[in-house]
């Protein structure tokens, strides 16, 4: 579709973005909620929802005027269904409609995580394309809710590993909360832990005797930097704190590189493609590359197309739209609901 605007209001960003042929980014606009969020440790789903109603309308307005477009020109309506806050996504869900219907045009509902993966084809005019991934790939999506590997062919995504607890994102927001060093935890960590010695504690890879070899854990993790405060007797200052967040930071990039270098080699693909928002790490994205190149090719999208964004809802709408056609659905249904679950395979 040529011309797609999406919306996206699954967790505490509100977003709209106006995307031409699947990649390039005419106009994007993201409200984020963290400074509401913040006093609270972490998103609070009523006042998420609330939220979203206030920004809606702006960041729909201005995507749409920075694209320079008229509601006339676009081709379809795009909009996150799940997974994610219920209550959240029904506002952007809502809104989605309402321009459907009274602009007569198609809706397309997509899957929070399959926008994730489509993150790295996405780019600002002016920006070259970036370099698609050849199929198949070993994609890992790794943000504040998820952590799992996919298997992505042509047309068809399988899920190969998930997070048997906690998602890699939610370890670094807890680690941080206990530290004391706020919300959300990811980027005060990486920044912390530049002046750290990552070595300076030896923190715990998980092994599972179940035979799920490419899956993760982090609670084991989050417990043992638990148990180093508590053996401290206080909080630690000044190197020392950034000692223990560098050794965390470690472990917890360890555990991603070697569970998703095991993957691609098992499945033997040429290509590993880095989604959501603990993809902006830069230690993550160091060491994945450095595992992974020359032999296999590691595609990073920039940090702005790795948190949440409504680009990457337009940009998946396509592949999407051809499947629920497939499937018998109408696109001019008005009838959907938004879902907390969604697995990505088909
Ligand atoms: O994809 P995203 O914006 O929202 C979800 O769908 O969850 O990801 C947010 C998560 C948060 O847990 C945040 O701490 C983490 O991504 N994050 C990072 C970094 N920047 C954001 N984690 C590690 N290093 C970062 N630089
Ligand atoms: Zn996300």
């Amino acid at each position: 579709m040529a011309l797609v605007l999406a919306l996206e209001s699954s967790c505490d960003e509100t977003a709209a973005a106006v995307v031409r042929d699947g990649h390039l980014v005419l106009g994007n606009s993201v409200a984020t909620q963290v400074d509401i969020h913040r006093k609270w440790g972490g998103v609070v789903p009523e006042l998420a929802s609330r939220n979203h109603v206030v920004d809606v309308v702006p960041v729909v307005r201005e995507a749409m005027a920075e694209a320079g477009v008229g509601f006339a020109e676009l081709d379809a309506i795009a909009v996150t269904r799940g997974p994610g806050l219920v209550g959240a996504l029904l506002v952007g869900l809502q809104v989605a409609k309402s321009l459907a219907w009274a602009h007569d045009k198609p809706l397309v509902p997509v899957n929070h995580l399959a926008g994730h993966l489509h993150g790295v084809r996405l780019h600002l005019p002016g920006e070259p394309r970036p370099e698609a991934p050849a199929t198949p790939f070993v994609a890992l999506c790794v943000s504040g809710g998820h952590t799992a590997l996919y298997l992505v062919g042509d047309g068809r995504v399988r899920q190969i590993a998930n997070t048997r607890d906690d998602a890699a994102g939610e370890a670094f927001d807890k680690v941080a909360r206990m530290l004391g060093l706020g919300y959300p935890g990811g980027p005060v960590v990486e920044r912390i832990a530049r002046d750290g010695d990552a070595a300076a504690y030896d923190l715990p890879l998980p092994r599972f005797k179940d035979g799920g070899a490419f899956d993760f854990s982090f609670s084991g993790l989050k417990t043992a930097v638990l148990t180093v405060i508590q053996r401290l007797g206080a909080l630690p200052q000044g190197r020392a704190m950034a000692d223990l967040v560098a050794s965390f930071q470690a472990a917890a990039v360890e555990q991603l590189v070697q569970r998703t270098a095991d993957a691609a080699r098992a499945h033997g693909v040429g290509d590993v493609v880095l989604a959501g928002g603990v993809a902006c790490n830069g230690a993550l994205r160091a060491r994945m590359r450095a595992v992974l190149e020359p032999g296999v090719k590691v595609h990073v999208p920039p940090p702005r197309w790795c948190t949440d964004n409504a680009a990457m809802i337009a940009g998946a709408a396509d592949a999407e739209a051809e499947r629920r056609l497939g499937a018998g659905h109408d696109p001019h249904d008005r009838r959907l609901n938004a879902v907390a679950t969604w697995a990505l395979s088909a």
